[in-house]
């Protein structure tokens, strides 16, 4: 049944990618190049219960989630040309020589692999088998090179609203349709999505989600979400291209990127 389901979702997707050439060839690509999920293949969810604030102020940011709940930021601020760069030709031609470092996707990540980003964009980068488990599937997202990727995030607006006694520090990604991190927790910060969608699952400090470590999100999402009662449930929504989500210190978090995405975290140590 699962296998079969998938072999549907590839052939949509591989369908999703010819109709992007097929309209874009000489125009700006769809997802700036970078696969689709296609809409049935991964569902956002029924209703998003984490607040969309637009023309938050700081002082709005401080008293209502900084210290006590997660929100979605819309229009902080403009990466219009962040996001132009950020598009797969651009970044393969800038940066496809470069090695990066990969993470297994668990809660603790432990294992590390180096490869060319070219490498990781050929060849890594597909969706999540459902049958993987996390420590055996490789992330891209965070240890960074800021030398050799300077030039990109100096193009980069983080979101402006600081926390006092804190220093930003980036973490940069890009996964396939279906991947993610399982549970975990750290102090707060932002993600914003710059290509794709990703879908947060959030509860607080004091409710520790039952999950296991090396399991994806996705055979989280398959196999424990749906037994979950209402009250169970943890916060959730999907995070749109130009979207930020706060996350406040401590806050047990699960992410699943419906599309290919490229994303940045601004973590405030
Ligand atoms: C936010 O501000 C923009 C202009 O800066 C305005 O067009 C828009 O209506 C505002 N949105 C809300 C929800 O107030
Ligand atoms: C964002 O900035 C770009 C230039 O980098 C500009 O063309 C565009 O109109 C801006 N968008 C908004 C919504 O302000
Ligand atoms: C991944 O985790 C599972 C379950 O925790 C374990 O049985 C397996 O040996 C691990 N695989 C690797 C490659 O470490
Ligand atoms: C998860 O996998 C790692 C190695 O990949 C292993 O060392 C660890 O014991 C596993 N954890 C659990 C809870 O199975
Ligand atoms: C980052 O890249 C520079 C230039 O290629 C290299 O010298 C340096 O060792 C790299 N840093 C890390 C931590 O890999």
């Amino acid at each position: 049944m699962r296998l079969g389901r998938w072999r549907c979702i590839g052939m949509r997707f591989l369908f999703l990618t010819l109709i992007a050439f097929a309209c874009f060839e000489s125009g700006t690509p769809v997802n700036g190049g970078w696969e689709l999920s296609g809409h049935l293949a991964l569902e956002e969810e029924e209703q998003c219960t984490v607040d969309r604030r637009a023309n938050l102020t700081y002082a709005e940011f401080i008293h209502q989630y900084a210290f006590s709940r997660p929100v979605i930021l819309q229009r902080l601020t403009n990466n219009s040309l962040f996001q132009d760069l950020c598009s797969k030709e651009k970044l393969l031609a800038e940066f496809g020589d470069f090695r990066i470092r990969l993470s297994t996707a668990n809660t603790y990540s432990y294992q590390k692999v180096d490869l060319s980003f070219q490498e990781y964009v050929e060849q890594l980068l597909e969706p999540q088998d459902p049958k993987s488990l996390g420590n055996d599937t490789l992330y891209f997202f965070g240890d960074n090179n800021f030398t050799e990727w300077g030039g990109l995030f100096q193009h980069y607006s983080p979101p402006p609203f600081r926390l006092l006694g804190t220093k930003a520090a980036y973490s940069f990604g890009i996964a396939g349709v279906g991947s993610g991190v399982p549970f975990h927790w750290h102090g707060p910060g932002y993600s914003e999505v710059i290509f794709g969608r990703k879908r947060w699952f959030l509860y607080p400090p004091e409710k520790r989600p039952d999950f296991h470590p090396n399991k994806t999100t996705l055979t989280w999402l398959r196999d424990t979400y749906p037994a979950l009662p209402i009250t169970e449930r943890p916060l959730q929504c999907t995070v749109q291209a130009g979207e930020v989500l706060y996350f406040p210190d401590r806050w047990w978090h699960a992410t699943l990127n419906l599309d290919t995405s490229v994303f940045i975290s601004t973590f405030l140590g």
